[in-house]
């Protein structure tokens, strides 16, 4: 079984960090968004993985290779435009074949892995498995209706949801897929829709059976998502101590201290993961805090957020929390008059003061 993996489209909910940089490359827990389905994909056996990417942009190739690293082969397909999901799957039926195959949406994390939904799809003998999540607005997702247990239909982004599920973006499909996805026209947003596709495959009366994600899942679409996919895979990680901690830091929780980091006088409470060759000195770092590599944070407090790499904070007099920084900021303490404060921001960036 292959593997297709989105990485494309323009991640606008997730502007300004998404100006510079593919939000499937935005690190969680200090891990790239993107590796977490990689490393799902492979964990259930799965060799050959085609990544959909943005055509103008080779960031993703550059930044996750040939696959090496997880012992699997990666092919890149190249997408003109974000033409829709039900697109994605179309332009990748040359690379996908005739076999059964896993699409994830790159965008989505799950815990536990996606082995599980792939048994289900065998045992169950049938044309195409989704996965299901109960969650508080499904009117931003995949709908679908069910009836004695059965999905009876699939509606994208419905103004009223006829469950209080999503279709999570986790499907694994034989080749009727490519059936569906050839004869059904784009939506009033211009997209060719993966929920269509599953409706289409209703009506024609092939077999679509669900899972239900009982776990977590997330979709990282908006940056309250960011934070809170990074809160709960922090919370499973396991404390690791490789950078250097002095006799004046205090450290609670679960802690990862990443080699060439340096703690110096300051006090941690976890869980929380500092960077690669990252420098925190006289600061407080508390619960559910990702800091990336070579980034330095001194006289500051900072709490449930995501740093990311080359950063610089010094002297911040409020703790700064809920927080989202991209790579390469600077938030320092002025030192000279007059007393204000000075913003260099580019477009779409957002700042609370107090
Ligand atoms: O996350 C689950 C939801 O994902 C499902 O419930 C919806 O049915 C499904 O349409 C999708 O909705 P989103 O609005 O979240 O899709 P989004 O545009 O964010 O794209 C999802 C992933 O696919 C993301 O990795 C970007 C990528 N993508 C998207 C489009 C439209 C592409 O690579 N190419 C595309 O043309």
């Amino acid at each position: 079984m292959k593997a297709l993996i989105t990485s494309g489209g323009r991640g606008t909910r997730l502007q300004p960090i998404t100006h510079t940089q593919n939000k499937h490359l935005i690190p969680i827990a200090n891990k790239p968004i993107l590796h977490y389905a990689i490393e799902a994909a492979a964990e259930a056996g799965i060799q050959e993985i085609g990544i959909l990417i943005n055509a103008d942009s080779r960031e993703v190739p550059n930044a996750i290779g040939d696959g090496e690293r997880w012992g699997i082969r990666i092919t890149y397909i190249p997408q003109d435009a974000p033409l829709g999901l039900a697109h994605v799957v179309k332009i990748s039926q040359d690379f996908i074949g005739d076999d059964p195959f896993i699409f994830y949406l790159g965008d989505n994390m799950v815990v536990g892995g996606v082995k599980r939904f792939i048994e289900r799809f065998r045992a169950d003998r049938c044309n195409c498995h989704l996965t299901l999540a109960r969650v508080k607005d499904p009117s931003r997702f995949g709908v679908p209706e069910l009836r004695d247990s059965k999905i009876v239909g699939v509606e994208e982004k419905p103004q009223r949801p006829k469950s209080d599920f999503a279709v999570a973006g986790i499907y694994i499909y034989d080749s009727t897929i490519f059936e569906a996805v050839n004869a059904i026209k784009p939506s009033a947003r211009g997209e060719l829709e993966i929920s269509d596709a599953h409706q289409y495959l209703l009506e024609k009366g092939y077999e679509i059976t669900y899972s239900e994600i009982t776990g977590w899942w997330k979709d990282t679409g908006k940056p309250f998502d960011l934070l809170e996919a990074n809160r709960l895979i922090l919370e499973n990680m396991p404390e690791d101590i490789r950078g250097a901690v002095n006799a004046g830091s205090q450290l609670a929780g679960k802690v990862i201290v990443e080699e060439g980091a340096r703690i110096i006088d300051s006090n941690i409470r976890g869980p929380v993961i500092i960077g690669k060759n990252s420098e925190i000195r006289n600061c407080y770092i508390g619960p559910y805090t990702s800091i990336y590599h070579d980034t330095k944070i001194q006289n500051s407090e900072i709490e449930f957020s995501i740093i990311m790499d080359h950063c610089k904070i010094t002297d911040v007099g409020i703790r700064i929390e809920s927080s989202i920084l991209g790579s390469d900021i600077e938030i320092i303490r002025a030192g000279d008059k007059p007393k204000t404060h000075r913003f260099i921001l580019g477009a779409q960036s957002r700042l609370e003061i107090v």
